[in-house]
């Protein structure tokens, strides 16, 4: 078994990245980079298991690579790289579907809120969609992957699978996976509905801060967010069923470094309005370095899309013996 750690984790060229991407996954990512080998993947392929306009589908996977880069990931220390580039994640996400049991599936709560009423109408691919994350996780034999909450059922269901794998074919070959869910902001809620997480996905635009919103809109989204009526509490205890003040108690908390019992005593005790000040201008002034890497980085898509390539070429090295291992562990003829 292995004694290393490998991080891999993966984001969703599905849209623009939100708050919620940044706060309760990439700015983790960044955070560990050089402590130890780390491979961070745009999953187009996850992507299109609901709908994507093919043009626009292939600018915002440039656009998320390059927005990972603008948070302060370095292609010279971590490898960024496109999902469909690499085969091996196609290859073992087929073993994989052959291993998970259709039992385990039916549990998965993402594809039930993904899928809606019409069940039946949903992608096959949509279905199978954990199968083919644990193969982006293990044709890596990654040990550490940092995500936000909403990722921890995929994440067990990739251990059982790992695990069935060992065991079906009497090998020690699929490490246990360690889920790093970290930080104040490993939830980050809908400024609309503090139940529902923020997402790239949710057709209201007033729900999300999107890391290309300008000054105005950051503003306009912020004080336009759903709150209850009464001030803020005093300590974290009175944000017990508030979930809309608990939400952005937590992004102010994030965006400052800071804990959300700080953030409320130095809040504490003021109504909305002032504290939604105070919480834009922090957004405002974290988010526009930011911005202003990624504009220059747009500028020149091809040398972004050079990274890639080779972010591409150096995955596929790693994963390609892991991946022929295990074909040969299931009994395929070898092809060379
Ligand atoms: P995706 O693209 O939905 O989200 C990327 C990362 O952002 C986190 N995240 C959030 N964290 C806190 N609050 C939120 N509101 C919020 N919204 C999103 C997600 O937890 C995630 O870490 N299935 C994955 C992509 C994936 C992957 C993988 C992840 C594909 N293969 C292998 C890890 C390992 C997804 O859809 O992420």
């Amino acid at each position: 078994m292995l004694t290393h750690k490998r991080i891999f984790s993966g984001i969703q060229p599905s849209g623009v990245p939100t708050l919620g991407n940044y706060l309760g996954a990439i700015r983790n990512w960044v955070a560990m980079q050089g402590k130890t080998d780390s491979i961070y993947c745009v999953v187009d392929l996850h992507a299109i298991t609901v709908w994507q306009d093919p043009k626009q589908l292939a600018r915002q996977t440039r656009e998320m690579a390059a927005a990972l880069m603008a948070c302060g990931l370095d292609p010279a220390k971590v490898l960024i790289f496109v999902q469909s580039h690499v085969h091996a994640h196609t290859r073992l996400a087929w073993i994989f579907n052959c291993v998970a049991r259709i039992g385990w599936l039916n549990r998965m709560t993402q594809f039930k809120d993904k899928a809606g009423k019409d069940r039946e109408a949903a992608s096959a691919g949509l279905y199978v969609y954990p199968t083919l994350m644990a193969a982006d996780i293990l044709a890596y034999h990654a040990n550490l992957v940092p995500v936000g909450d909403d990722q921890r059922q995929h994440l067990e269901l990739a251990n059982d699978i790992a695990e069935k794998f060992n065991h079906d074919y009497g090998v020690a070959f699929f490490p246990t996976i360690e889920p790093l869910i970290q930080g104040v902001a490993a939830r980050v809620m809908s400024l609309r509905d503090g139940t529902k997480k923020m997402s790239k996905s949710d057709p209201s635009d007033q729900s999300r801060i999107n890391l290309t919103d300008d000054r105005d809109a950051i503003a306009f989204k912020i004080r336009r967010a759903k709150t209850d009526p009464e001030p803020l509490p005093e300590h974290v205890s009175g944000l017990e069923g508030r979930p809309e003040a608990r939400n952005l108690v937590g992004i102010l908390a994030a965006v400052t470094d800071s804990l959300p019992e700080n953030v409320l005593r130095e809040h504490g005790g003021k109504g909305f309005g002032a504290f939604k000040e105070v919480l834009a201008e922090a957004l405002i002034a974290h988010l526009a370095p930011i911005q202003e890497r990624l504009k220059r980085l747009l500028d020149d898509p091809a040398e972004i899309d050079r990274l890639l390539r080779q972010g591409a070429e150096k995955a596929a090295a790693i994963a390609d013996p892991i991946v022929a291992e295990a074909e040969r562990i299931v009994g395929f003829l070898p092809r060379g």
